[in-house]
C-alpha cells in the first residue's frame, strides 16, 4: 500500500496559502486492507476512509465513468490495480491533479498533467475528457476563478460550453449549487465566478433571473464592492439580486434554497433598493415610514446590514451615486425611530386604538428633530 498526498491541500502549498484539511490517495490496497489498519470506512458512494487519529480522508485510487445526467449517475471502479495515475487523469482540473509521496514532504511533487506550469500560468485546465462527466465541475471551475483570479484554458471553455449546450447542469440538485455559489461568493473577486458561468452558458440555466436584468450582461459592480468592503454572505447576495424586481429575488432564492437570511436581506434591497439610495430627498414621514416597512426596529442588525448594501450598490452604479447624505439621513432617522419610548406614549392615550396614530406621529417628529439637529433636514 502506497499513499499520497493529493488534490485542492497540494495546490494551496504550492501557492503558498494555508492548508485546513489534507485529502489523501491509497494506491494497492482493498477496503479490508484499510479497515484492518484501524481506518473508518465513511464513503457512500467512494471508498473513502477517516485516519483513526488525524480523521483527514484517505481514498482508495479509483476511476470513474459516469451513467447518467447529473451528479449522482456514477459508477466506479475501486480496485488494489488502479494506479496514482489513473486515479489523477479522473479528476477536474491541472492545478488539483498532483500528488506527493506521503512518507516524503520533500520528495518530487508527481505532476502528469502540468499542473504546477497551469498554476504559475494561473489557468484553469481540465485533465481529460472524463471532466465531463460531472457537472459540479463547472461551478467548481467558476467557484476558483473567483478564488484565484485565473483564466480559463479555451478548451476547457469550449468544453464547459459543449457540457451546458448538452443539458448537464440542468440536471444539478440545488443545494449542491447553492453550496459552490456561497462559497464563491465568499471569494475576493465573486464576480468572477457568474462572469465564467455566464460565458460557458451555464448562467442563463442556473439563475436565469440575472441574465435577464441588461442587455449588457448583468450588474456585478456591487457584488464586486461588497467583496471589497468585506461584506457577509447575506450582503454580498443581497448584492448580487439588488437590481432585481423582488418577484425576481423571491424565485431566485426559491429555486437555490438560498438560507432565510440570504433571501430576506435580498428581498430587502430588491424592494428598498431606491428609497435608499435617494434618501436624501425623502422628508421625516417618508423616513419613519422606510424604518418601519424594513421592520428596524425588530431586525437593527439586519437594517444596518441592508443600509451597507446600498451603499455598495450606490459605489457599483454606473455612474457612481452619492449616498453619504442619503445614508447618514437614513441612520439619523433609524436611531430617532429606535428611541421613541413606545410603552410610555400608550400609557398617556385613554383607548388602544389611538396607539398607532399617536406613535406614528411621535416617531416622525423624532426623526424631524434628530435631522435638523444633524444639519440634514
Ligand atoms: N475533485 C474532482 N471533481 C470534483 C470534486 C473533486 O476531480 N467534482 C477532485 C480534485 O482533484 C480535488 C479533490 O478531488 O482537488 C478534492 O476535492 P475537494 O476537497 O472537494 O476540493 P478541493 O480541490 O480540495 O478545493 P477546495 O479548496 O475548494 O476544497
Amino acid at each position: 500500500m502506497k499513499i499520497y498526498q493529493v488534490g485542492g491541500s497540494l495546490r494551496d502549498e504550492l501557492l503558498g496559502l494555508p492548508v485546513a484539511d489534507r485529502d489523501w490517495v491509497v494506491v494497492g490496497a482493498s477496503p479490508q486492507q484499510m479497515i484492518d489498519a484501524g481506518y473508518r470506512p465513511v464513503g457512500r458512494d467512494f471508498p473513502v476512509f477517516l485516519h483513526p487519529r488525524t480523521h483527514e480522508e484517505y481514498a482508495l485510487a479509483r476511476t470513474e465513468r459516469k451513467t447518467a445526467p447529473g451528479y449522482t449517475g456514477f459508477v466506479f471502479h475501486s480496485a488494489p490495480d488502479v494506479t496514482l495515475e489513473e486515479d489523477l487523469l479522473r479528476r477536474d482540473f491541472t492545478i488539483n491533479a498532483m500528488a506527493r509521496d506521503a512518507d516524503d514532504a520533500a520528495a518530487p511533487i508527481i505532476d502528469p498533467h502540468g499542473g504546477r506550469a497551469d498554476l504559475a500560468a494561473r489557468v484553469l485546465r481540465h485533465v481529460s475528457p472524463a471532466f465531463a462527466e460531472d457537472p459540479v465541475r463547472i461551478l467548481r471551475g467558476a467557484r476558483f476563478a473567483a478564488r484565484f483570479g485565473f483564466a480559463v484554458a479555451p478548451e476547457t471553455l469550449a468544453l464547459m460550453r459543449r457540457m451546458t449546450g448538452a443539458g448537464e447542469v440542468d440536471a444539478l440538485v440545488a443545494e449542491r449549487v447553492w453550496q459552490e455559489l456561497s462559497r464563491g461568493l465568499m471569494y475576493a473577486n465573486p464576480q468572477a465566478m457568474f462572469e465564467l458561468l455566464e460565458r460557458c452558458g451555464a448562467l442563463g440555466r442556473i439563475i436565469p433571473e440575472i441574465t435577464q436584468t441588461a442587455p449588457d450582461g448583468p450588474p456585478m459592480r456591487p457584488l464586486t464592492m461588497a467583496a471589497r468592503h468585506g461584506m457577509t454572505l447575506a450582503q454580498r447576495y443581497a448584492a448580487l439580486c439588488a437590481w432585481l424586481a423582488p418577484a425576481a429575488v423571491k424565485v431566485m432564492s426559491e429555486r437555490l434554497r438560498a438560507p432565510a437570511e440570504c433571501r430576506e436581506l435580498a428581498l430587502l434591497a430588491a424592494r428598498q433598493r431606491d428609497a435608499l439610495l435617494h434618501a436624501g430627498h425623502l422628508d421625516a414621514a417618508q423616513l419613519a415610514e422606510l424604518v418601519r416597512v424594513t421592520d428596524g426596529l425588530r431586525q437593527p442588525g439586519r437594517f444596518r446590514s441592508l443600509v451597507q448594501v446600498v451603499g455598495a450598490v450606490a459605489e457599483g452604479a454606473c455612474p457612481p451615486v452619492d449616498y453619504g447624505r442619503a445614508k447618514a439621513r437614513v441612520l439619523a432617522a433609524f436611531q430617532a425611530f429606535r428611541n421613541v419610548d413606545a410603552g410610555r406614549i400608550a400609557a398617556t392615550l385613554a383607548a388602544p386604538a389611538q396607539i398607532p396614530d399617536a406613535l406614528r406621529q411621535a416617531r416622525e417628529s423624532a426623526v424631524a428633530a434628530a435631522l435638523e439637529e444633524a444639519g440634514l433636514l
